[in-house]
């Protein structure tokens, strides 16, 4: 969760669900990301209401896709960003190699940043 105290709430602020298909879960437990693996980064925005703050309207859907072979510039991940609820338009900004950088740059054992909490 983004809290609205954060500078830019107002682009980023809100809930990130994280999902991951059965490759990727194997992927989470044993940090080795089997071919195949998809995980996904659903993000809505967040509204208060009464104290509670409840999800809003969904901003965009981040997808990692394991493919070594067709994604060998990126690490073997493809990446692309869905505006929005859509399904097939693609977000102009970051591109696939701007995901691929920052990912590159953070990542200790893997592109995948985040982790499995037991
Ligand atoms: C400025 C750095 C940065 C950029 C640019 C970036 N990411 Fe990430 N991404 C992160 C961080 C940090 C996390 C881990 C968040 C967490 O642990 O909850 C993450 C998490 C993810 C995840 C969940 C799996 C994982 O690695 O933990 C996906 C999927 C994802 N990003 C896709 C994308 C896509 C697609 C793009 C480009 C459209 C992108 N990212 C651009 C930093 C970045």
């Amino acid at each position: 969760v983004i809290s609205p105290t954060h500078k830019f709430f107002a682009s980023i602020g809100g809930f990130q669900h994280i999902y991951a298909n059965r490759e990727a879960m194997v992927g989470y437990r044993t940090r080795a990301f089997p071919e195949g693996s998809i995980v996904v980064v659903d993000w809505l925005e967040m509204r208060e209401k009464e104290s509670v703050f409840e999800e809003g309207a969904r901003r965009q859907v981040d997808v990692m896709v394991k493919d070594s072979r067709r994604f060998a510039k990126t690490g073997g991940w493809g990446f692309q960003r869905f505006v929005k609820d859509s399904q097939t338009e693609l977000a102009a900004t970051p591109t696939p190699e701007e995901c691929f950088a920052c990912h590159e740059k953070l990542k200790k054992d893997g592109l995948i940043l985040s982790s499995y909490r037991q």
